[in-house]
C-alpha cells in the first residue's frame, strides 16, 4: 500500500490545510480517489448545519469491506491483519492474516444471512475482545447490516435501553469474557436485558469462557454449529457476496452520553468515515507499510472502531487487538505486548499511562521497547507529568507523542499533531487536521479573538464546516442531534469542549463545559449516574458532580438525601453502588457518596451544581455568592460533611 496522500512536511501540512479549507471538494476527492468505489460519486459534499443534512460523496457507491480486505488479498493476503493477544499470556496467540480475516468475515456474513439479518437491519454486538468481533463487526458491514457495538461493561438494564433505542432484532455476544482476573459473564447479562423484550429473533453465541449458559430455544444458536453451514471457499455460491452501499447509508450506531437523558446513537456513514479514518490514522500516526499499530482501546468504544478496525485495515495495517488489561498478570503487559509483536506506534489513554505510572520503573524492567516510533494518546486531556514519563520512560525520548483530541461524533482524530511532522507540545493537542476548522466562541456564539490575562484564547470549541467522518444524525431522532450539535450556537458544531488557543495557533482542550464526566477516559453524563442513584428506594435526590482524581482524570462525587440509612451509612453506600452497577454498569458507580440532608437550590429550585463541585474539589473557601440559594444553611452543612 502507498499513501499518497500522507503528508511529509510541516509545509505540505500548511498547503495541505490551506487546499482543504478553500477547496474541499477538491481535496476530499483526490483522498477518496484512493479508495476502492463500485461507483463514483456524483457530489463530493453538500450541507447546510442547521437541519443538519451533511452528505459525502453523494451518489458514490461501495463496501467499506472491500477497501479493508478484498484489495489487500492480492499483495498482502500473507499479512497479519489482526494480532490477538489473549487475556492470559500462557494461551496461544491468534495471528489473522487478511486472507483469513476476509475468509471469516465472508463465512459469518453468510450466517447473518442465514440468520435472516438484512441490508438496513441493526445487530447489537456484545462481546469480548476476540478476533470474533472483528469478524462480526465486519460481516455487519458487508452485508449492510447496521452493527451496534456495546462494551462489555454495560448493564442488562443499559443493553435493554440500547436494544430498544435501536430496535434491534439480532444480538452477536460470547457465553463469556476474560478481562484480567475476571470471567464477565455475557450472555446471561444479555438474557437479563432480554426479558421482556419481543423484538429481538436471534443471538448467536460464540463460545470463549466455556461459562455455562442457557440457550433458549428458537431464538439462540452457537456460533460455531452455525459457521459450519456456510461455505468458506472462494467460488461457491454466496461467497464473498457484499451489499453494495450508498456513500451515506449508515454504517453504525455508536450509544455516547450526553448532558441530558438516556445515551444517544451516533450515526456513521460508509463513506465518510472510511476516508476519514484512513486519512487520519496514515496522517496522525505517520503510518509506514509494514509496521505494527497497538492501539489499547476496547472496540466497544469509538477509538476503537476507528483505530483498530476500519482505520488501520483500511490502510493495511497490522493492528494488535489485546483482550485484557494493562495490570494483569503485573503491570508490565503493555511492555511484554510491545516487546513481543515488536510494536512500532503505542495508542493509549492518559489514565492507562498514570495507572502505570503508579508501578514504578520495575515493569518495564527486561522489556526491549526499541520498535516504538510513535506513541499517542486520547480520550481525555493529559497532564505534563504523564506526558514526560511516557516521553522519557516509553519513547525513550526518541519516539513522538500525538495527543489526539476528538469524539465519538467526530469519526475520528480532529486536532492532533502528526508524528515527527508537526511540533508537539506538551499537554497541547496542538494543530487541527486539514478539513477540521476549529472556532472558540463565548456563551453568546461570539468568536473568541482577544487574548485571556494568561495569553491564550479560551473559548467553547465548535467547529465551522463539516469533515467527512462527522456523525450525521442520532438514530431514530434526528431533533436529537440538532439540538445538542448545532442548536447551541447558529451554524457551528459545538463540542461540548471548552479549549485554549497559542499564538501559534494551537489547541488545548481543557476538558468538557457541560454536565458530561470523563472519567478513566469513558464518558458519562451525571443525569444518568442521578437517575441511577434515584432509582434506589432509600433515595430521595441527588446531585452527581467530577472532581479531580489523580489516576481517572476525573471522579465521580455524588451528594445524595435519603428518606432513611438502610442500615448504617456504609452498608447504604454499598446498595446504592449495586443500584448503579445494575442500572448502568461497573463503569458509573460514584468514588464518593456523601449523605447531606439537603442539596444547594435556586430559589427557583434548580441544584447550584457550582458549589458542589467546588466543594467536591475541597476549594471550601471558594465557593462565590451563595446569596441566591433558597437555604443557604445546608452548604456548611455540607462543607462539614466534607471536612
Ligand atoms: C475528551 C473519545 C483532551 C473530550 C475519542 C471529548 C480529550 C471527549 C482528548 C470525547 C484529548 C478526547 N485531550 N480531551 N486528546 N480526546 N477528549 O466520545 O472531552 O469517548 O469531548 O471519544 O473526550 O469522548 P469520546
Amino acid at each position: 500500500m502507498s499513501y499518497p496522500y500522507q503528508i511529509k512536511s510541516l509545509e505540505s501540512y500548511n498547503e495541505a490545510y490551506k487546499k482543504s479549507v478553500e477547496d474541499p471538494e477538491a481535496f476530499w476527492a483526490d483522498v477518496a480517489s484512493n479508495f476502492q468505489w463500485r461507483k463514483k460519486w456524483d457530489k463530493v459534499l453538500n450541507w447546510n448545519f442547521k437541519e443538519p443534512r451533511i452528505e459525502w460523496f453523494s451518489g458514490g457507491r461501495l463496501n467499506i469491506t472491500e477497501s479493508c480486505l478484498d484489495r489487500h488479498l492480492e499483495k498482502l493476503g500473507e499479512k497479519p491483519a489482526i494480532i490477538w493477544e489473549p487475556n492470559n499470556p500462557e494461551e496461544r496467540t491468534r495471528i489473522v492474516t487478511y486472507e483469513r480475516l476476509h475468509k471469516r468475515v465472508c463465512q459469518f456474513a453468510q450466517v447473518l444471512k442465514n440468520n435472516g439479518v438484512k441490508k438496513g437491519d441493526r445487530v447489537c454486538i456484545y462481546m469480548g475482545m476476540v478476533p470474533e468481533l472483528a469478524y462480526a463487526v465486519l460481516a455487519c458491514a458487508r452485508i449492510g447490516a447496521i452493527h451496534s457495538v456495546i462494551f462489555g461493561g454495560f448493564s442488562a438494564q443499559s443493553i435493554a435501553d440500547r436494544l430498544e433505542d435501536a430496535k434491534a432484532a439480532f444480538i452477536v455476544t460470547c457465553d463469556g469474557a476474560f478481562r484480567g482476573a475476571k470471567d464477565i459473564p455475557l450472555k446471561s447479562v444479555i438474557d437479563d436485558a432480554l426479558i421482556g423484550n419481543k423484538m429481538v429473533k436471534r443471538v448467536i453465541v460464540y463460545t470463549r469462557t466455556r461459562t455455562p449458559v442457557s440457550m433458549i430455544k428458537g431464538r439462540d444458536v452457537w456460533w460455531e454449529d452455525e459457521m459450519l453451514k456456510v461455505t468458506d471457499t472462494l467460488g461457491v455460491e454466496g461467497f464473498g457476496d457484499v451489499e453494495v452501499m450508498d456513500a451515506e447509508d449508515p454504517l453504525f450506531i455508536l450509544y455516547t452520553s450526553g448532558s441530558t437523558g438516556k445515551p444517544k446513537g451516533v450515526v456513521h456513514t460508509c463513506g465518510g468515515y472510511m476516508v476519514w479514518t484512513n486519512y487520519t490514522f496514515v496522517n496522525a500516526f505517520q503510518y509506514q507499510p509494514g509496521q505494527v499499530h497497538f492501539c489499547t482501546a476496547d472496540i466497544g468504544w469509538i477509538t476503537g472502531h476507528s483505530y483498530i478496525l476500519y482505520g488501520p485495515l483500511s490502510a493495511g495495517a497490522t493492528s494488535v487487538m489485546f483482550e485484557g488489561v494493562p495490570t494483569w498478570p503485573d503491570a508490565g503487559r503493555f511492555w511484554d505486548i510491545v516487546d513481543k509483536y515488536k510494536v512500532n506506534i503505542l495508542y493509549t489513554a492518559p489514565t492507562a499511562i498514570r495507572s502505570l505510572m503508579g508501578f514504578g520503573l520495575d515493569p518495564l524492567k527486561g522489556k526491549d521497547l526499541s520498535s516504538l516510533k510513535v506513541l499517542g494518546t486520547v480520550g481525555e486531556p493529559i497532564n505534563e507529568e504523564a506526558w514526560h514519563w511516557y516521553d522519557e520512560h516509553i519513547g525513550k525520548k526518541n519516539c513522538p507523542i500525538v495527543d489526539t483530541w476528538w469524539q465519538t461524533e467526530t469519526g475520528g482524530l480532529m486536532i492532533t499533531n502528526l508524528a515527527g511532522i508537526t511540533p508537539a507540545k506538551p499537554s497541547w493537542a496542538t494543530l487541527p487536521l486539514p478539513g477540521v476548522q476549529p472556532i472558540l466562541v463565548d456563551e453568546n456564539g461570539k468568536e473568541v479573538t482577544e487574548k485571556a490575562e494568561d495569553g491564550y484564547v479560551k473559548g467553547n470549541l465548535c467547529i465551522k464546516a463539516p469533515w467527512p467522518g462527522m456523525l450525521r444524525t442520532t438514530y431514530g431522532d434526528h431533533e436529537r442531534c440538532r439540538t445538542t450539535y448545532f442548536a447551541t450556537y447558529e451554524n457551528l458544531y459545538f463540542t461540548g469542549d471548552g479549549a485554549l488557543r497559542d499564538d501559534d495557533g494551537f489547541y488545548r482542550i481543557t476538558g468538557r463545559v457541560d454536565d458530561v464526566l470523563n472519567v478513566s477516559g469513558h464518558r458519562i453524563g451525571t443525569a444518568e449516574v442521578e437517575n441511577a442513584i434515584n432509582m434506589h428506594a432509600s433515595v430521595v435526590e441527588s446531585a452527581v458532580v467530577g472532581y479531580t482524581h489523580d489516576i481517572k482524570g476525573q471522579g465521580i462525587y455524588a451528594y445524595v438525601t435519603v428518606t432513611g440509612l438502610h442500615g448504617d451509612e456504609d452498608s447504604t453506600r454499598q446498595d446504592i453502588l449495586q443500584t448503579v452497577s445494575r442500572i448502568i454498569g461497573p463503569i458509573a458507580k460514584p468514588d464518593k457518596i456523601q449523605f447531606v440532608s439537603g442539596l444547594p437550590k435556586t430559589r427557583s429550585g434548580k441544584i447550584m451544581r457550582r458549589i458542589l463541585r467546588k466543594i467536591a474539589e475541597g476549594q471550601l473557601e471558594q465557593l462565590g455568592d451563595t446569596s441566591t440559594l433558597l437555604d443557604p444553611a445546608v452548604v456548611d452543612e455540607i462543607k462539614q460533611g466534607k471536612l
